[in-house]
């Protein structure tokens, strides 16, 4: 009996850490993070680094709705995960000078609970809809009407005596987040007059943000203690903040309070997080596909159940970045490893092999 509890007890932790190494590279935010990611959010668009395109059409809009006094076209923005979705919607209505509404898809349940945020917003207002493409059928068809031309309807009673009635609302912007473009309906996606798409960030970029946070935080960092930081931040700035935070718990503990390249190098091979800022389930990943599948094509389900992973992290985590890097390409057949890759892990690309590939957007 003991032995049964020790092990399972063993099992548990076995699998708290595997998700504690999992999420310190997975860019969902913690329920933590909500929090502290307030102290680093950009209150305005000139303090928004990097995005560039995004930030240039923003400013465009922003300053033509206030200059009609009218609302804002919805937007659609779209990109992985930690990239500043909400923290653009928020400098969106900072900007116009209106309040924001913030939800998820998820959290409406039912057409009741969209028609009465709906209601309550203000002429103007922003209403964020975060991971929009987990909205419901029933509560989506609210929202069509109600961006197309500011009303909803209502039904009330059931049977031959039903009426409708038409509820006028407040004109005002919806911005709509999500990770999975292409899960949106034809009709939502086209009900949006603004679809920007974030990019991952460059290791300027992020070292800006770095320098930016840490100033926010007062912990001294050095510019290559930065640099280092940047490098293996995988090009999403909620990595390089949670980064930054371990690292000055480092530099208290282990060094003498200063961020600087020796520390953070120190710290981040602690942390498994390699050079690349690949962690150890995304060199599973690249090392499944190389050692266990020949390099491929090998489909999603198959290197999922091979390292012991969910699909979901596969897809959404690691797969996203490892194609970023070119070490990964999505055929129609599956997934297979490019030379890149192979050098990485120290191997020599197979002779005769073609690693040519091309993007799917599906998880086939
Ligand atoms: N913190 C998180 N994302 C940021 C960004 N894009 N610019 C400035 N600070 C940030």
């Amino acid at each position: 009996m003991e032995t049964e509890i020790g092990k399972n007890v063993f099992s548990n932790r076995q699998q708290q850490r595997g998700q504690l190494e999992e999420r310190m590279m997975a860019p969902a935010a913690r329920p933590e993070e909500a929090v502290q990611e307030q102290t680093f959010r950009p209150q305005r668009l000139d303090d928004y680094i990097g995005q560039q395109r995004v930030k240039e059409n923003m400013n465009i809009f922003i300053t033509a709705a206030r200059a009609r006094g009218e609302a804002l076209d919805h937007i659609l923005l779209y990109g992985p995960p930690g990239l500043g979705k909400t923290t653009l919607a928020n400098i969106i209505a900072g900007e116009l000078g209106v309040n924001i509404k913030v939800t998820s898809g998820p959290a409406i349940e039912h057409a009741g609970d969209l028609a009465s945020i709906l209601t309550s917003l203000a002429p103007n207002d922003v209403l964020f809809i975060d991971e929009i493409h987990r909205l419901n059928r029933a509560v989506e068809e609210v929202l069509y009407p109600a961006m197309e031309d500011f009303h909803i309807d209502i039904m009330m009673g059931k049977g031959p005596g039903a009426q409708t009635i038409h509820l006028p609302l407040a004109p005002f912007t919806l911005v709509g987040a999500t990770t999975r473009v292409g899960m949106l309906t034809a009709p939502l996606r086209d009900r949006f007059g603004v679809i920007s798409r974030l990019e991952y960030y460059n290791n300027e970029e992020l070292y800006r943000i770095l320098v930016r946070s840490a100033a926010l935080l007062g912990v001294p960092i050095t510019e290559d203690g930065a640099m280092e930081i940047a490098g293996r931040s995988r090009g999403t700035p909620r990595i390089a903040n949670r980064l930054l935070r371990r690292m000055r718990d480092f530099a208290l503990v282990k060094g003498n309070g200063v961020i600087d390249r020796e520390l953070a190098q120190y710290g981040l091979e602690l942390l498994e997080i390699d050079s690349k800022g690949l962690d150890k389930t995304d060199q599973k990943v690249l090392r499944a596909i190389i050692e266990t599948f020949g390099g491929g094509p090998v489909g999603l389900d198959t290197i999922a159940a091979s390292i012991s992973e969910s699909v979901d992290t596969v897809f959404d985590v690691c797969e996203p970045y490892l194609l970023q890097l070119g070490f990964l390409n999505r055929t129609p057949r599956g997934r297979t490893a490019t030379a890149d890759a192979y050098r990485y892990l120290g191997y020599e690309p197979p002779a005769g092999k073609s690693f040519a590939g091309t993007l799917f957007e599906n998880k086939d």
